[in-house]
Order: structure tokens, then sequence, then C-alpha cells
């Protein structure tokens, strides 16, 4: 199917979703981005991602063009629009357009993207023997320098890491920090099983606060384990029980192997097992749902209505979308508190203007 982008409030052909070669997401990485799932026609854990990008967004001051609310209605807009019950979301803020220079006061506003889509998923091979997995040179970024706990678009510290793992043909890599603690994967946070705890590090350390990984250890804890947030090397996943990475895309992945050394008797332990069992029946049973409805939800208009009012689109935007979703020039001009002529002329004249463009009506 013909797949449609949210950008900048205006929902627009794959082809046709762009964004300046000005942006400082672009030209900087400046921004930030959430990787979010959808099970069984529901979105998991969309209000953790949105509380998310909203931490990242305040900790690196970039003002984001919508409130939290509109941006939920967004990423379930982008499901529903692209038929989406089982899919990936990539929601992406970027600094905007500014100058060739650094400075983000250039950037008048932050742009807002959001993907729809379908994911390749790791072969169900690897979830029943386990994945093998090596420590690369490469350190995470340092707190101080640029705390891994801001999802910013500025990924390439992992995808250093990244490239050391294609070399040593590893799918997933463990990273260390600076002082040599295992903090977290290149897109994956990690635990180890020992003498009955389980293990992760904790944020301070210099990690992603991964949805998935707070997802374990809720999880964990229901299962009456001892789960703790607490350092430790790569000794200590040498010689773990269990070991498993926790992601979004990658959900929960049994490691079976560290730099060579075996980890428990080589294959995936029963905890780890059990805890897939309990992650996939969850995200199959909870979330918020996308759902195809045949009235337009008031939320919905009420966000549209909101960014307009806020200035994050212009009113023709405004009233083109609400046309789209399929409101009448009398209901739009009822939700946005316009009058009826206002919302006419404005649609009359951006579909004449589209048509002068030589594009659709
Ligand atoms: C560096 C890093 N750590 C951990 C994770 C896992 O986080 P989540 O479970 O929220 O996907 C990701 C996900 O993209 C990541 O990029």
């Amino acid at each position: 199917m013909d797949r449609v982008v949210y950008v900048d409030g205006r929902y627009v052909a794959k082809d046709e979703a762009k964004v300046s070669v000005f942006d400082h997401g672009f030209l900087y990485g400046d921004g930030v981005f959430e990787g979010i799932r959808a099970y069984g026609g529901r979105i998991f854990r969309l209000e953790a991602h949105i509380e998310r990008l909203y931490d990242s967004a305040r900790a690196i001051l970039l003002p984001i063009p919508m409130d939290p609310a509109a941006m939920a209605e967004v990423v379930v807009e982008s499901c529903r629009r692209n038929t989406i019950r089982d899919g990936y979301v990539r929601l992406v803020v970027s600094r905007g357009v500014g100058d060739l220079g650094l400075d983000p006061r250039k950037c008048a506003r932050a742009s807002v993207v959001c993907i729809a889509d379908t994911i390749a998923l790791y072969p169900e091979q690897l979830y029943e023997q386990g994945m093998r997995i090596g420590t690369v040179p490469t350190r995470r970024s340092g707190v101080e320098n640029l705390n891994p706990r801001i999802k910013s678009l500025n990924y390439l510290n992992n995808i250093l890491a990244k490239l050391e793992g294609n070399l040593a043909g590893y799918p997933e890599v463990l990273m260390l920090n600076q002082d040599g603690f295992v903090v977290e994967c290149t897109a994956d946070n990690v635990f180890i099983l020992r003498g009955g705890r389980l293990v992760t590090p904790p944020p301070w350390l210099g990690i992603l606060e991964g949805v998935t990984r707070a997802t374990i250890m809720e999880l964990g804890r229901q299962a009456g384990l001892d789960v703790r947030e607490e350092t430790f090397t790569r000794l200590d996943v040498w010689t773990a029980d269990e070991c498993f990475i926790t992601g979004t895309g990658a959900e929960v992945v049994p490691v079976v192997e560290c730099d060579g050394r075996r980890i428990g008797d080589g294959h995936p332990g029963p905890v780890t097992r059990d805890l897939i069992r309990r992650y996939r029946e969850l995200a199959a049973s909870e979330g918020v749902p996308i759902a195809a409805r045949d009235d337009v939800p008031a939320s919905t208009v009420g966000a549209l209505v909101a960014q307009a009012q806020s200035g994050a689109m212009s009113w023709t935007d405004c009233f083109e979308a609400l046309s789209g979703l399929g409101l009448g020039t009398s209901e739009i001009a009822k939700a946005a508190g316009k009058s009826y002529q206002q919302v006419r002329s404005s649609l009359v004249a951006r579909r004449a203007s589209k048509l002068r463009a030589g594009g659709r009506p």
C-alpha cells in the first residue's frame, strides 16, 4: 500500500515526505526521536515513549510545537492511516530549519515527523537458540558529554560500535562506559541473572532508560525475581547464569555467548524464556488502540485544532486535515470556532492552488 507520513501537520505520500537540508537534525543530528511498536492493533507503552520524547527534548532545550496528547494522537493516526496493526513507528522531532552555524536559536521551529511502517524482525530461531555478542572498543558516551539518557538524533557513538560489531560478525554488541562498566548495547539494554538476582545497569551510569527495560523490570518483579539496578563488568556477564538484551525492536533476546565465553549452559535459560513469554503476552494484550472508528474521535479533532491555535500548523492545514478525516465544512467550523465561510473559502483556495500546481485537489 502507499504509505503516508506525517510531516509538520500534514500527512503526505512517502515519496513527498521531505525535510529541508537546512534542518539541524540533518546538519548536526540536533533533535530527538522514539521507536515505538504496535501489536495486534494496539500501540505498546505509547505514554512511556511520549514521556521520554518530551524529556529528551527538554534536556536539549528543544520546544516541541504540540502537546504530548496531540503527539500521541499523531502516532495513533499515522498507524490508522497506514492500516498498521503490527508495526513500528518512528517519531522524530528535529531542531528545524536554521543557517549553517550550530546555533539552535537560529532555528525558528522544530519539525515533527512520524513514520508508521512494518518492521523486519529477528528470526524466531534467535529467540530459541540465543545470540552471540561481543564487547567493542568504542566506549559509550559519558554522561557528562552526550548523556545516553537523551534519545537524540546523534547516534554516531552507537554506529561506531555497530560498525565494529559488523566487522566481528555480531548482530549486537556490548558497550562499556569510560570506567569499564557494562552499560548497554548499540540499540538495546542488557540484563544478567546472577545468583537469583536479575541485574541491569542503573541510568546514572550512562544508558538509555529503555521502555522495554522498564517493562521487563516490572515483569521480573511480578515473577518474584529480585530485580536490581547495579553496576557490573564484562566478567560478570561472562560468568552470569543467564543474560539477555531488551529493546522495542528486538523485544527480549537471550544472549548465550559473550566475547567467546559461553553463558550458563550456552542455551537460553529458564528465567529468560519465562520473561520472553510474559513480555509477549503483555504486548499482545495492552496498549492504546489504533482502532478504525466509524466516527472521528473528538481527541483527534481537538489535537488538530489545538495545533492550529498554538500556531504549530496553519488553519488551512488544520481544515484540510479535518476534511481529510471526513468532517464536513460546518463540523470543521464548529470544532475550530470559525465561521462556515472562513473554512469554506480557505479549503476552496487550497484546492485551487493545488490544481494550479498540477496536483490532485
Ligand atoms: C542505545 C539504546 N539503548 C537501549 C534501547 C532500548 O530502548 P527501548 O526499550 O525503549 O526501545 C535503545 C532503543 O532504541 C537504544 O537505542
